[in-house]
């Protein structure tokens, strides 16, 4: 297809980007506050392309300094497209950046690097290789495969973490990052085409599973776990040292991070299930508690009692869930949310009555069984009732 072009090899002497060839490679450079590394960025770029190789670099900046003039001064001085998109409102942070960057950009390539020169530009061209004779959808510059190492993590402190999120992530997602040596790269190129293909799934059904909605610095995670690539290959690469400035990254963009893996891990229907599932269990002590507080000492019926204390059950359940399991693209208010929760939380006892009786009665089944079964059917029942209705996933 059209999206397939081959990337022509260094010297056979094709015209490059200014010569008309369609883009091979949209090089996507998120920025915040980076004007000392934007000249030395492009320059090594630049030296670095293969005679024929179409790339067009795009910065998305988020930054407060004069980084945007800095990159528009530059641009004319190169053969190939350079350009800035500001954002004024930095949503999403680093991640949103880069999902900004590949809508504005149409190359059947995706490659994301960062600008302070830590991620060698001279292998931009080699990525993009490597995916053409693999026939890989994603390659992944690793730190951790053979060859590759990750000096420029300043300090053990920031090596350790590093190390511990990196086997968190891997345990986490066992299948989808099979392959994967370091998932939490910030230096990768991906095909479009999968790019595509998850959007076009989270159009086609209501499983917010497809979407990108990256949160931080974790993007290519984001893009691996939401986009399912096909193949994967990996590059070696030795992380250097940052040329100019300071890093970005903070404690805040950590607790960031373990939200986004949570939002990652429950984004398909089963593993919220799971969740949910065990997130209920935990609601049978605040129930328990309410029914004591209420019985003990006082004549108050032990069937409204269960009643009332299931509410405070139903509550703790509700906060559990929007904390953990539906955190982002809750559609309309907490009210309306905790209602239609309640009120298929407190259906599901009247449910159960009708069910158990069928299973008995129609099918001959014994009550304990019947009522085993009943608590199966209507925890699933209820569980895709909330999903799809309350959360509309
Ligand atoms: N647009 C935008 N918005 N860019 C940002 C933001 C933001 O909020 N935060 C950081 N950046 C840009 C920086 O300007 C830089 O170009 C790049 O993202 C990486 O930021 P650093 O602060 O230099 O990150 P790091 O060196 O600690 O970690 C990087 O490399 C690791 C190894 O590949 C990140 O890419 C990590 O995710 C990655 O694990
Ligand atoms: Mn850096």
């Amino acid at each position: 297809s059209a999206r397939r072009q081959p990337v022509p090899a260094a010297d056979d002497g094709s015209p490059g980007a200014s010569g008309g060839t369609a883009l091979a490679v949209s090089l996507i450079v998120p920025t915040f506050n980076e004007a000392e590394n934007i000249d030395e960025l492009l320059d090594t770029v630049s030296a670095a392309l293969p005679e024929g190789l179409a790339v067009e670099v795009l910065f998305v900046d988020d930054s407060t300094d004069n980084t945007p003039e800095v990159i528009e001064k530059a641009a004319a001085r190169y053969a190939m497209p350079v350009s800035v998109l500001h954002r004024e409102v930095p949503e999403g942070g680093l991640g949103g950046a880069v999902v900004a960057g590949i809508a504005r950009t149409s190359a059947p390539w995706i490659v994301v690097m960062d600008a302070d020169l830590q991620h060698p530009p001279h292998l931009v061209p080699e990525l993009v290789a490597a995916g053409e004779s693999a026939g890989a959808e994603l390659v992944v510059a690793s730190r951790y495969a053979a060859g590759g190492s990750r000096g420029g993590l300043d300090g053990g402190y920031r090596m350790a973490v590093s190390g511990v999120s990196t086997k968190v992530t891997k345990a986490l997602f066992p299948r989808l990052l099979r392959g994967v040596s370091d998932p939490m790269s910030g230096f990768f190129a991906i095909r479009r085409e999968a790019v595509d293909r998850a959007a076009e799934a989270a159009e086609a059904q209501t499983d917010a599973g497809g979407g990108l909605r990256p949160l931080g610095y974790k993007i290519l995670l984001e893009l691996a776990v939401r986009c399912r690539p096909r193949s994967v290959v990996e590059v070696p690469y030795a992380f250097g040292e940052r040329f100019a400035g300071e890093s970005k990254s903070t404690v805040r963009e950590g607790l960031r991070f373990l939200r986004h893996l949570a939002e990652l891990r429950t984004s398909d229907k089963r593993a919220r299930m799971v969740v949910f599932g065990l997130i209920g269990v935990t609601g049978f002590v605040p129930n328990l508690l309410a029914l004591w507080a209420l019985t003990s000492g006082t004549s108050l019926n032990y069937a409204v009692a269960e009643v009332l204390a299931n509410q405070l059950g139903v509550l703790w359940n509700f906060v559990l869930l929007e904390a953990v399991v539906y955190r982002s693209g809750r559609p309309g208010g907490p009210g309306a949310r905790l209602l239609g929760f309640a009120a298929l939380s407190n259906a599901d006892l009247v449910a159960r009555i009708p069910l158990m009786m069928l299973f008995v009665e129609q099918a001959g089944m014994p009550p304990v069984s019947a009522t085993a079964l009943s608590l199966v059917v209507v925890f699933v029942l209820r569980f895709l009732l909330v999903d799809g209705l309350v959360y509309r996933r």
